[in-house]
């Protein structure tokens, strides 16, 4: 039988102002932590990426065609203060007011967050989220844009701070790409734990009417065997990635247990534990008891085994499937069971990890009012066949199939209970990936980078039947 989504289920896309927009020189627009590394590295240019900057009407009018309900889209903290604090830019206020202005036009709610993996240039170097500086300068930035931007009624305060803290510091895949550092690494979760909630506490003090949440990337984490100490290498990878950030920010609390299993991977690391003052563990639990809502990005499940030698990781940056490696000292190495599916970027297609994270949220952490699934798609390597005109519908079979076995275990989860109210796809068009260039595709709309044409997916047609009618079709 058909499985089914609440009436009031919100149907979304999603997207990130530095993935999306390009224009990263236009309209005075500053450096962030990205442009100069990418170049560097050689890994892709970030312009003109979906040209969103210039084409959000027409993505946005494609949108409203195929049943996008809601849409996630992120402020550039650099189009605001292009130097993270001082003078404001007044052509990047226009242009988000333009941008929202848009998305009310064609009916669309736009859910906006303050930061997504984009660090202004100057507090990137000044220590990013080491530093205090950079918390109190995203405090700054978010009152200014709940002041400013009225008409947001949907905020977000940060994008995925764990994955932010890990790549940056653990596996070395963001700038300042330092690998093995678990001690930054927690510091900085910790640091954007404070900088979510001194945000949230002043949002809710200012009293404007609508609803704040934080999006976390939580991929479940299982054993790879029943062993004792398998159970307990999944059990500390769940601590880096997932536990430390859900305690935080869903209960207002770290667990003594989660603390023990952060200081038994820095112990063993021979760092030291990251610092934290009374007053700042009273902000974190003020904020967790006014959240409205927490969002789940959830692609992929681990599993992990344990493991004692040296920190090795590979990134699978090109799409050849098999090739990325994760052993980390002290916490232990992923290995999938055989019979695990995965994509090219070896992701695994695990419905399962997603039902399991959302009823944990559900059971585990009951002061949160709602969830929202708000990133989930695949990426894969598409192309546009020859003959292609302006109607032509690309075929991505492959895609609808994952929704629909994730889109299923979400339904599966709000029958058992659970408070999902909506769920965003990534991507809505495609756009590049941090650490995959514009290769990895994932979105309802082709996008051709050199001519930058859209183009329709029939993921697209399959969503807005979900849409529409509620019901995820067998
Ligand atoms: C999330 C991010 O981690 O996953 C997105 O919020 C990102 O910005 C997405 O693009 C998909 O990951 P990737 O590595 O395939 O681009």
């Amino acid at each position: 039988m058909s499985k089914t989504l609440p009436k009031d289920f919100l149907m979304g896309g999603a997207t990130a102002a530095y993935q999306v927009e390009g224009a990263t020189k236009e309209d005075g627009k500053g450096q962030v932590l990205w442009d100069d590394f990418l170049k560097k590295e050689g890994r892709f240019a970030p312009d003109p990426a979906a040209d969103f900057y210039h084409r959000y009407d027409e993505d946005l009018a494609l949108s409203e065609k195929y049943g996008v309900q809601v849409i996630r889209v992120s402020i550039a903290w650099s189009r605001i203060f292009p130097d993270g604090t001082g003078a404001v830019e007044p052509r990047g206020v226009a242009y988000y007011h333009k941008l929202f202005a848009s998305c009310k036009q064609h009916g669309i709610e736009p859910f906006v967050t303050l930061h997504h993996f984009d660090t202004p240039e100057r507090l990137h170097v000044a220590g990013d989220w080491l530093s205090q500086e950079m918390v109190d300068a995203f405090v700054a930035y978010a009152k200014f844009c709940f002041q400013e931007f009225t008409e947001v009624k949907y905020w977000i305060t940060i994008n995925e701070p764990t994955s932010m803290a890990v790549q940056q510091y653990t596996n070395g895949t963001f700038p300042p790409a330092e690998s093995g550092r678990f001690d930054k690494t927690f510091q900085a979760e910790h640091n954007q734990m404070i900088a979510h909630a001194r945000v949230v506490n002043a949002y809710k003090s200012m009293d404007l009417g609508g609803k704040i949440g934080i999006v976390h990337a939580l991929q479940t984490v299982y054993p790879y065997s029943n062993s004792e100490g398998d159970r307990h290498a999944a059990a500390l990878q769940d601590a880096l990635e997932n536990r430390l950030y859900l305690d935080g920010t869903l209960a207002g609390k770290y667990a003594p247990e989660t603390l023990a299993l952060v200081k038994e991977i820095l112990d063993k690391n021979n760092q030291k534990m990251f610092k934290s003052t009374p007053e700042e563990l009273d902000v974190i639990d003020k904020a967790a008891h006014q959240l409205d809502f927490v969002g789940v990005n959830n692609y992929f499940s681990k599993w992990l085994r344990e493991y004692n030698g040296k920190s090795e990781t590979v990134h699978n940056g090109t799409g050849a499937k098999g090739t990325s490696v994760a052993r980390l000292h002290g916490v232990g190495e992923e290995k999938r069971p055989d019979n695990i599916e995965t994509t090219d970027w070896d992701w695994s297609i695990y419905p399962r990890g997603m039902h399991d994270m959302l009823m944990r949220i559900h059971n585990d952490y009951p002061l949160v009012p709602e969830i929202y699934v708000t990133e989930n798609g695949i990426g894969l390597k598409e192309e546009l066949p020859g003959n292609v005109n302006k109607n032509t519908v690309l075929a991505d079979p492959k895609r609808i199939d994952y929704l629909k076995k994730y889109l299923g275990a979400i339904a599966d989860a709000i029958a058992e209970g659970a408070n999902v109210k909506g769920y965003f796809i990534w991507s809505l068009q495609d756009q590049f990936s941090w650490t995959n260039g514009y290769s990895k595709r994932y979105g309802l709309f082709f996008v051709d980078f050199p001519t930058q044409k859209r183009y329709v997916k029939q993921s697209a047609i399959w969503f807005k039947k979900v849409s529409d009618t509620h019901v995820i079709p067998d």
